[in-house]
């Protein structure tokens, strides 16, 4: 299967009916699941047996999704979550506790920001946010003893910085701790994390996966490579008997391959009960279907509305990793050798005032709180998506006041950059 391309994984991976069954993945829209003997529903409470007993924890329709995402991230095991920040809450929370630490990329979306710095701060998890662009140097002297996962964003958003993978995995490494991409952006069709050393990978499926603004979820892929038992003393939710189920050791029982899924299924998800809906995960299913043609047509829209806006005046700078004039565009060629996404964030001459007086005009491109969706959109993160950051924040952020964010999604190009042309002039 894994030989397979990505398109190909795109439509077929995760679900292979058998004789007679549905070609299109069945909704097992069904809370609980029937059994003929205690006995056999007791395997499954031991973690003896796999099977679906609730599906506050597990259900087979989420399973065949996270499989065909596992495939596509090249990882061996994926859960569905209710939304991206439940997936990043469960990556980290999984083997973080009280009295951990984080060392996290200060360049990510605000909503994970604010989860790590306060929501997290609170249950006595300690974070170091790092710029991007740190050198080997500044990222080492982020780590302290009670280090326990690095985390970044592979294009961040607002910001569109690009993540260096293979310099922040080489740094969690030789600190003994796993590398956590969220790799929303880009989505595994233009760059795969655990290629370049990523050990878990976390998505809002929310966005380009699902692509049509129907579904909020999330999903965390593991991809197995991380070697739990070698720093046992640094994670022992893995590595020590879990009392709740019966002794077992989630490292020894299901391996480097099954442990960080299976943990976090089996307790994170028992406890917290974040799951997808049924209905939610067949619908991300028929965005995954078509995400391999979506993906180049998102690119083509942002590469060509960026370079327009480059060539306008009242436009003060154009952030989009795929412009050759943009700061990331050595990191995008290395790591996004085939575009990265749609979105492009761009700064008006005028400010705050100036991009609200823009942002009416549009005429296609609609004020949303979303990215990633196959109509276009936009917003001012200063006045939206990050007005809980301080302007100290945001500066590290890098995100000035005026910014705007604007998604291409799948219209036309030549239609996008005359609304845009119009609203500017
Ligand atoms: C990169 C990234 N990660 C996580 C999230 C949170 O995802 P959700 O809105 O599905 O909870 C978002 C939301 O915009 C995002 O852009």
């Amino acid at each position: 299967m894994n030989q397979q391309k990505i398109g190909t994984k795109c439509v077929q991976a995760g679900y292979t009916p058998g004789n007679g069954e549905p070609r299109q993945i069945p909704i097992i829209q069904s809370t609980t699941f029937k059994y003929d003997t205690s006995e056999d529903m007791g395997k499954l409470f031991d973690l003896e047996a796999s099977g679906y007993f609730y599906t506050r924890l597990q259900n087979p329709t989420n399973d065949y999704v996270a499989a065909k995402i596992a495939a596509l991230e090249g990882g061996t095991a994926a859960m569905l979550t209710s939304s991206g920040q439940a997936a990043n809450f469960f990556a980290l929370f999984n083997i973080c506790e009280n009295g951990s630490h984080i060392v996290a990329s200060s360049s990510i979306y605000g909503g994970t920001f604010n989860l790590i710095a306060v929501t997290m701060a609170k249950m006595g998890i300690d974070v170091t946010f790092v710029s991007p662009d740190s050198t080997e140097e500044e990222l080492n002297a982020a780590f302290k003893d009670n280090t326990r996962a690095v985390f970044g964003e592979t294009i961040a958003n607002p910001a569109l910085t690009v993540l260096d993978i293979e310099k922040f995995a080489k740094a969690a490494h030789e600190h003994g701790v796993p590398l956590i991409v969220d790799n929303t952006f880009p989505t595994p069709v233009n760059c795969r994390p655990i290629e370049w050393g990523a050990d878990i990978v976390t998505h809002s499926t929310t966005k380009y996966m699902d692509g049509h603004g129907a579904a909020v979820g999330g999903v965390i892929v593991d991809s197995g490579k991380f070697d739990w038992m070698a720093h046992a003393d640094k994670f022992p939710g893995l590595t020590t008997p879990d009392e709740s189920y019966h002794g077992i050791v989630y490292a020894e029982k299901f391996g480097q391959e099954g442990a960080f899924i299976t943990k976090c299924t089996a307790q994170l998800m028992r406890d917290f009960g974040c799951i997808q809906s049924p209905q939610n995960a067949f619908l991300l299913n028929l965005g995954l279907e078509s995400l391999h043609v979506r993906m180049p047509k998102h690119v083509e829209n942002g590469l060509a509305v960026a370079k327009f806006l480059e060539s306008q005046d009242k436009v003060l700078k154009v952030s989009y990793p795929g412009l050759e004039s943009d700061k990331y565009y050595e990191l995008a060629k290395k790591y996004l050798p085939n575009g990265g996404c749609g979105v492009v964030s761009f700064e008006l001459a005028g400010g705050r005032a100036a991009a609200e007086s823009f942002m009416k005009k549009l005429r296609l491109a609609a004020i949303e709180t979303h990215v990633a969706d196959a109509r276009t959109c936009c917003l001012n993160p200063a006045t939206s998506t990050h007005r809980q950051l301080t302007d100290e924040q945001l500066e590290a952020a890098g995100i000035p006041a005026g910014l705007i964010r604007m998604s291409c999604g799948l219209e036309d190009k030549e239609d996008l950059i005359a609304d845009i042309a119009n609203a500017l002039a």
